[in-house]
């Protein structure tokens, strides 16, 4: 049992960089994505493809999976294809929520939608693109993994994709628009399935690579559900207190949407602090790793102060 002077001594303590740390990585991780996907043919569909994968955005989900993979001993090299197959998910994810049918959404990551530029029909199909291309990437571009872990990561990847996570979530978020008697655990269902259930898949795909034990993944797994739910509570905070410059998005589309938020059901200050709440929880999970665990540390802290 982690004894809470203990965390806050883990928090103290640190002198790591994170904003050199989520530089570099960031920066292993574009020149990946690019090499990840040239232009064949047809080459709408590439361009399309190449689009919205390589417009930027905090590449959070691939480096979590490279923190954790590296913080069990694994390396970069490792854990590289499948930190781009979890961008290129989270990307198709992003360009389908944009669509008219689903939020209708503009901008993203500070410029047009995909089917503002391409068509609805171009960016269905860019979605796809990018979602079958992702398992295809796993698996014929990992190394010096053995088979076994890799069938591990594609297993943990399709159940986040599918009716238990990101599906699942959205077509209940899409159910409640509108609606005002939303509980805070449908809320927080479609939370743990719309955004947790990728997020958890990152972090513990990242550390099957490396060949994680039963005893990490249980801890890892508590990790990122806590970061994972926090994420999205900081999201809906967001979503009211940020510009949309800040976000690279449009803001206030919540309210607009009239969406069941954190902030609508307990206030912009309790949603704090239940997101503090959360991140304490997830930093006690690293304790037994101790300053390997400093970039998942650090991240779990970001995720809470993050402006966009
Ligand atoms: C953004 O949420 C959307 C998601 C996190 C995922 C949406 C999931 C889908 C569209 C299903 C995708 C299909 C497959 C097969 C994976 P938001 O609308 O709350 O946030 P935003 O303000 O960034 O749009
Ligand atoms: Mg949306």
């Amino acid at each position: 049992m982690v004894k809470a002077n203990e965390i806050v001594a883990d928090n103290i303590n640190s002198q790591f960089d994170l904003k050199t740390y989520l530089e570099s990585q960031k920066s292993i991780v574009e020149a990946a994505l690019d090499r990840s996907l040239s232009i064949r043919k047809p080459e709408k569909i590439y361009e399309a493809m190449r689009y919205s994968l390589l417009a930027g955005g905090k590449r959070l989900r691939p480096i979590l999976c490279l923190a954790t993979c590296e913080l069990l001993g694994g390396s970069t090299a490792m854990a590289l294809p499948t930190a781009c197959a979890l961008e290129m998910i989270h990307t198709m994810s992003l360009i389908h929520d944009d669509l008219p049918a689903m939020d209708n959404d503009d901008y993203r990551r500070g410029q047009l939608t995909n089917h503002k530029v391409y068509g609805e029909d171009i960016a269905i199909l860019a979605g796809d693109g990018l979602l079958a291309y992702a398992f295809e990437y796993v698996a014929t571009q990992t190394q010096q993994v053995p088979a076994e872990r890799l069938v591990k990561v594609i297993t943990y990847l399709s159940h986040a994709v599918g009716a238990e996570g990101l599906v699942g979530g959205q077509v209940l978020d899409l159910e409640s628009e509108g609606k005002n008697d939303i509980s805070a655990e449908t809320l927080t269902f479609i939370h743990t399935h719309k955004t947790g259930a990728l997020l958890e898949a990152c972090v513990l795909s990242g550390a099957v690579l490396a060949g994680a034990t039963q005893i990490d993944l249980e801890r890892l797994a508590q990790y990122a559900q806590n970061i994972g739910l926090a994420f999205q509570i900081i999201d809906d905070i967001l979503d009211i207190t940020a510009t949309g410059e800040e976000l690279g998005k449009t803001a206030g589309k919540d309210l607009k949407a009239q969406k069941i938020t954190y902030p609508r059901l307990w206030g912009l200050e309790a949603s704090r602090q239940q997101a503090q709440e959360l991140i304490d929880v997830a930093i006690e999970q690293l304790h037994p790793y101790g300053a390997k665990a400093e970039p998942l540390r650090a991240i779990a802290n970001y995720i809470i102060t993050r402006k966009n």
